[in-house]
């Protein structure tokens, strides 16, 4: 009978054809081949409802037959290659577990954490408490409740990072939103430092990187002047970097603080006398600070009349690269041994 040869043909290729699969890609292959909605099998079975009836139910018996047969076949198949598969794994890949380890080799603390521990020390040792925020901010931490105006420039994406898929979620630009979520839920006095990593829009060259690192300072209390301000800084980068540095402020502008200053330090490269790091200045500029806005109080519900403070902020890279004489700030991010192994 025509059909039952046709049948025994397909089931003598089939079968040699699963026989030789190497993969399960290919037994895949031949599923689809054999057994899929247009597969050669199922276009026979199609073919049944042609047949006289006797031999429409001898073959279709038959189809029938050889399709659980050749879907046994293939799960078979596919068994006996997934376990030699895993004997070949185990083969190659054993261990012993009975050996000794291999000694970890001992790393160092990067350059930037070390320096962040030792400035922590140093602020502790005055008083102050260690603080932290998110690194993921809002608007109103970042920019609104610091004072920041609404059409002020570090507010444009030019320079902010924005989050794309969480609409007023930024990545901080400063640390100064530390400020803002610790008064919030606290009442004064308070002298807190939070170090913690920033993020600008901002090229990756030998000055600039667009992830760093800063040191907040916010001090409040009653009767906080200039004066509590300037002996604070000063003992602490004396204490940080250069015993002997010489210090000048500068007024500056940063709208969360009134009067706004710089901070400049006589430069530790040449001493004062002028170089290429301080430009020939003898100075080097390391922080901003000032006092308190009274709206930043008031934002944050601390009445400006009985409270007053003053708040800073220290780029820690800078002050890592100048501490160690390092000439480029992508070596701080570069994670390569050969220089992290120097500190
Ligand atoms: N947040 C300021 C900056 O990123 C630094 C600063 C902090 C200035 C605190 C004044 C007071 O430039």
């Amino acid at each position: 009978m025509k059909m039952l040869e046709k049948l025994k043909k397909l089931e003598e290729e089939a079968s040699t054809e699963i026989s030789g699969a190497l993969d399960g890609k290919t037994l895949q292959e031949i599923t689809v081949k054999f057994l899929g909605r247009k597969g050669k099998l199922t276009e026979i079975l199609r073919e049944l409802k042609n047949l006289p009836a006797e031999e429409k139910r001898v073959a279709g018996k038959t189809a029938n037959e050889l399709k659980l047969f050749l879907q046994e076949k293939i799960s078979e198949k596919t068994e006996s290659l997934l376990n030699a598969r895993f004997e070949k794994l185990a083969e190659d890949e054993w261990i012993d577990p009975t050996q000794p380890g291999i000694e970890a080799q001992r790393g160092t603390l990067h350059p930037l954490t070390k320096f962040i521990r030792e400035a922590e020390k140093v602020f502790a040792g005055m008083g102050f408490t260690i603080a932290s925020g998110p690194q993921i901010e809002d608007d109103f931490h970042n920019f609104t409740a610091l004072n920041i105006p609404a059409d002020h420039p570090a507010r444009d994406a030019q320079d902010t990072l924005f989050l794309s898929n969480e609409a007023g979620k930024l990545l901080r630009t400063q640390t100064s939103s530390v400020q803002i979520r610790w008064m919030e839920e606290r009442k004064p006095p308070f002298r807190i430092v939070a170090p913690g990593r920033v993020f600008r829009k901002d090229d990756f060259d030998a000055s600039h990187s667009p992830m760093f690192h800063q040191l907040e300072g916010l001090v409040v209390d009653r009767k906080i002047s200039l004066a509590n301000m300037k002996a604070v800084m000063e003992a602490a980068v004396k204490r940080l970097i250069a015993p002997e540095a010489k210090f000048r402020f500068r007024t500056s502008y940063f709208p969360f603080v009134e009067p706004g200053l710089e901070m400049d330090m006589s430069c530790t490269i040449c001493g004062g006398g002028g170089c290429s790091v301080c430009k020939q200045t003898g100075w080097i500029e390391i922080v901003g600070c000032g006092l308190v806005h009274p709206n930043v109080l008031r934002n944050v519900k601390i009445d400006p009349t009985e409270w007053s403070g003053f708040a800073f902020g220290f780029g820690i890279d800078r002050m890592v690269m100048l501490r160690h004489g390092i000439k480029d700030m992508r070596l701080l991010f570069e994670n390569d041994l050969r220089f992290l192994r120097q500190f």
